[in-house]
């Protein structure tokens, strides 16, 4: 039985120079999705898995994501004086207990592995997970509580993935598989952004990682790779051999609320899972998509 995962590490330093004008001043971790922050589904993801420790590694600018999880005193005081008693509970509900909530700044953006290295001290040595917000799941068992329940029996790496179509791969880390039993696909390599007429399979990471901590000693030596940056993938390849690696076809659909089309895609699909706004958007939907 592997090590319990108690901590998650959530890399939002990133620029969002995909997402601008609308991140030029909001990160794009605060954008919402019907209506919560984008970060905040994470959050809550990585609670209904049992993470007790939550590890930004953000930016200058970037203070508002942490302050999304921390008591906001006055605006308490002031819902419960109004008797707002749903609002008030809306936004306690959401705030991390003290001391479980840490911020680590990625001076330069180096790139994802650099991001996760700088949470390296507050890690420690026990196996973590590490999620990007820009990957928003739905799913009827939280994703990464699927991740950590095939780590429990397999232990090591264990990362979700998904086919992606081919002509797709070079936006992807995507798996060298040896043998798949069930939804564990066993790698005996990984290749981040492959052309698809290089890429030894469709299998692609997507924003959902158990790691090793051995990860940590092949991110101490900062080596560059793809675009110049020092990549998780390329940290995790070079591990292979020494921990278990798995791939895990988690249940659920993804949506990459990094682009601007699947961030509307992930507010249709969101936004029809919603229990009281499913059903008056869906006859909306239906009918725009006539006219
Ligand atoms: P992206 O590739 O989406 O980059 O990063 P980005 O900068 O956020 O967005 P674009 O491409 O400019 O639009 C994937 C994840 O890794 C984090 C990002 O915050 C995002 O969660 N990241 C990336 C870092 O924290 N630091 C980095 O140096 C790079």
């Amino acid at each position: 039985m592997a090590q319990r995962v108690r901590k998650a590490v959530l890399p939002v330093a990133g620029l969002g120079t995909r997402f601008l004008p609308a991140t030029k001043v909001i990160p794009k971790e605060m954008i919402p999705v019907i209506d919560k922050p984008v970060v905040q589904y994470a959050i809550e993801e990585a609670r209904a898995a049992g993470i007790e420790e939550f590890i930004f590694v953000s930016a200058m600018g970037k203070e508002a994501i942490a302050y999304q999880f921390q008591p906001q005193a006055q605006l308490e005081h002031l819902l419960s004086e109004k008797g707002k008693t749903a609002e008030l509970k809306l936004i306690r509900d959401i705030n991390l207990p003290a001391g479980k909530l840490h911020t680590v700044i990625q001076g330069d953006p180096l790139g994802l592995g650099h991001a996760v290295w700088c949470a390296k001290e507050i890690v420690g040595n026990e196996p973590f997970a590490v999620m990007l917000p820009d990957d928003m799941v739905l799913s009827d068992v939280p994703c990464l509580k699927q991740l950590i329940d095939a780590h429990a029996k397999v232990g090591g790496h264990v990362v979700a993935v998904e086919d992606v179509p081919r002509d797709q791969t070079n936006r992807y880390g995507v798996l060298d598989v040896t043998s798949e039993e069930g939804r564990l696909a066993k790698a005996k390599g990984l290749i981040e952004k492959p052309a698809p007429e290089k890429a030894p399979s469709t299998l692609a990471i997507i924003g959902r990682y158990i790691l090793d901590p051995i990860v940590f000693e092949e991110l101490d030596k900062q080596t560059r790779g793809a675009g110049n940056e020092i990549q998780l993938t390329d940290a995790l390849s070079r591990t292979i051999g020494r921990v278990p690696f798995h791939g895990y076809r988690f249940e659920g659909k993804r949506y990459d609320c990094g682009t601007r089309v699947g961030f509307v895609e992930a507010n249709v699909a969101f936004g029809l899972a919603h229990p009281e706004m499913g059903p008056r958007l869906r006859p909306l939907l239906e009918k725009l998509l006539k006219n």
